[in-house]
């Protein structure tokens, strides 16, 4: 192309009428293109080129829309390749109305066009614009735009709606890429997941309750007992009946999970037991229910303290059995599964009460395993939360540079009422937030997690003990508000406590400015 500066450049006329010929030549550089580029931006900028070329434009530039819909420029071009196009410095208010109007826009002198009122035009020295919107269906993806600073005119209605015919085409092949490139990204992703998923299967204790469990696991996992796996939701238990099958001979077989708390009676035994075509409404073919699907492996019950009677007795006899009947079905068939079981439930006082049968429990309960709370293990919640604050980092591609003391320790004495899974899901939470390479600091925890820390009574302290401690804590923090004129922050700063703390004791111990303290 040509690189002389623009004064030196022969007539418009002479040097800019593009001919059916040149049309064509063009359309097939286009065809070129769109084959030879399946990246985005390479793809973009020969476009660019090449439209810059065919209707001898200064500059051009493609925007796309970004995730929140807003465009930002892709590829800035000009015909002059040693010059950079600052894609900031274009006539953007011709391109927001060509996006607004889904319509094509041409301007021969855009400083002069009542239309636009364009400062820019002004500011950037700018003539001629042509912009086309990049269509596909009725959503616009992108907007195509080219101008000129030194001659006016420089677009014709030929040019126009040649470029209208060029966009078309390339949009498509446009819109394929960003699809492609999208498509790359969250595969990326994809694959860290599926990568450090062995990871999130690990388990990690330094609690001697959790780690005798482990060994008992080591023990049964080759056998074929029935485990029942007891402890509060989150605690582990899963995670636990996985280990034993995947260190059992059945491993190579399946493992199925099935909750028994979260679906109802009937539905519950035709997923467990499979049904028949046409046993009832909507049975349309045969299905196998998940005894037979995890034949040669392992059958993961959870929540079965909320086993129906009903349910109780049909899971009982297949068991004794060894066969299960597809619902509407009488033919037997045998099925070869071992059965862990869970609950949070005492079972024991279910039996008292009639509502869980004792020869089922039996059966189910030849060796329980007992999951503590994470709060009767305290040693394993910075073991845990650094942990996964690693596995969730690398996972979003941040480095995790660790917890500072404070955090640590309103971390460690927190309650966890959802135990692992609660502070698993607050990990993965701070590292969507963290900046990378900082510290997690007490401020960054959830809002609940620093109050509890606010709120916590002294640990082991009787309660008169407790009564006490309140009631020195709250005389000093009215002597404080009081010495302040309630100034909140200098009184916070003189009991050495935040100020969201001191308001949070405001609130606890009933304090008002206008009322006398008692
Ligand atoms: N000791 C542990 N080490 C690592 N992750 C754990 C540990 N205990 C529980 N988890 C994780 O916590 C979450 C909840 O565990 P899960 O087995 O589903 O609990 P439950 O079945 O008792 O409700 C799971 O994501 C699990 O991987
Ligand atoms: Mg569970």
């Amino acid at each position: 192309m040509d690189d002389r500066p623009p004064e030196e450049l022969p007539d418009q006329d002479l040097l800019h009428l593009p001919t059916d010929r040149q049309d064509l030549e063009t359309l097939y550089r286009l065809a070129n293109v769109v084959h030879s580029f399946q990246e985005l931006q390479p793809l973009l900028e020969n476009l660019v080129d090449l439209a810059i070329r065919h209707v001898n434009a200064e500059r051009g530039v493609i925007f796309l829309r970004d995730a929140r819909g807003d465009l930002y420029p892709t590829a800035a071009r000009s015909l002059y390749p040693s010059e950079l196009v600052d894609a900031q410095k274009v006539a953007l208010t011709v391109v927001q109305s060509a996006v607004r109007a889904k319509e094509s826009v041409l301007a021969s002198n855009l400083q002069t066009d009542p239309r636009f009122n364009s400062e820019s035009a002004i500011h950037y020295n700018i003539l001629s614009v042509v912009c086309m919107p990049l269509l596909r269906g009725d959503n616009v993806i992108g907007a195509f735009y080219l101008d000129h600073g030194k001659r006016p005119g420089a677009f014709t209605e030929r040019d126009h709606n040649f470029l209208k015919a060029f966009c078309e085409l390339a949009g498509s092949a446009i819109e394929a890429a960003v699809e492609r490139e999208r498509y790359q990204i969250e595969n990326r992703y994809l694959r860290q997941v599926v990568a450090t998923e062995a990871d999130f299967s690990e388990i990690v204790t330094n609690s001697q309750q959790v780690i005798s469990i482990l060994e008992t696991v080591d023990l049964v996992a080759s056998s074929n007992v029935s485990v029942l796996i007891t402890g509060e939701s989150g605690t582990g238990k899963e995670l636990i009946a996985r280990a034993i099958h995947f260190k059992s001979p059945r491993r190579e077989k399946k493992f199925v999970a099935q909750n028994c708390a979260s679906i109802p009676e009937t539905l519950l035994e035709s997923e467990l037991f499979g049904y028949k075509k046409g046993s009832y409404t909507g049975a349309t073919h045969d299905k196998p229910g998940l005894f037979e699907v995890a034949s040669g492996g392992t059958l993961f019950l959870d929540e079965i303290g909320d086993l129906s009677l009903s349910s109780q007795a049909k899971i009982l006899r297949s068991l004794q059995e060894g066969e299960i009947k597809r619902i509407g079905d009488n033919t037997p068939i045998k099925v070869d599964v071992r059965v862990l079981s869970a609950t949070n439930k005492d079972l024991l006082d279910q039996i008292r009460k009639g509502l869980f049968r004792e020869d089922l429990f039996y059966r189910l309960n030849v060796v329980t395993l007992k999951l503590p709370p994470l709060r009767e293990r305290r040693e394993d919640i910075p073991l845990l939360a650094r942990h996964y604050m690693g596995l969730f980092c690398s996972r979003m591609g941040k480095r995790f540079a660790g917890f500072d003391s404070e955090a640590i320790e309103i971390l460690s004495s927190y309650a966890w009422p959802g135990n692992v899974r609660q502070l698993k899901n607050e990990m993965e939470r701070l590292a969507i937030l963290l900046n990378e390479g900082e510290l997690v600091a007490s401020v960054n925890l959830a809002e609940t997690i620093q109050q509890a820390a606010l709120l916590k009574p002294p640990e082991a302290g009787t309660s008169k003990m407790k009564e006490g401690l309140e009631a020195i804590q709250r005389k000093m923090v009215v002597e404080a508000l009081q010495k302040y004129r309630w100034n909140k922050t200098q009184a916070a700063s003189d009991l050495g406590i935040t100020r969201r703390g001191l308001i949070k004791m405001i609130e606890r111990y009933g304090l008002d400015r206008r009322r006398k303290p008692r």
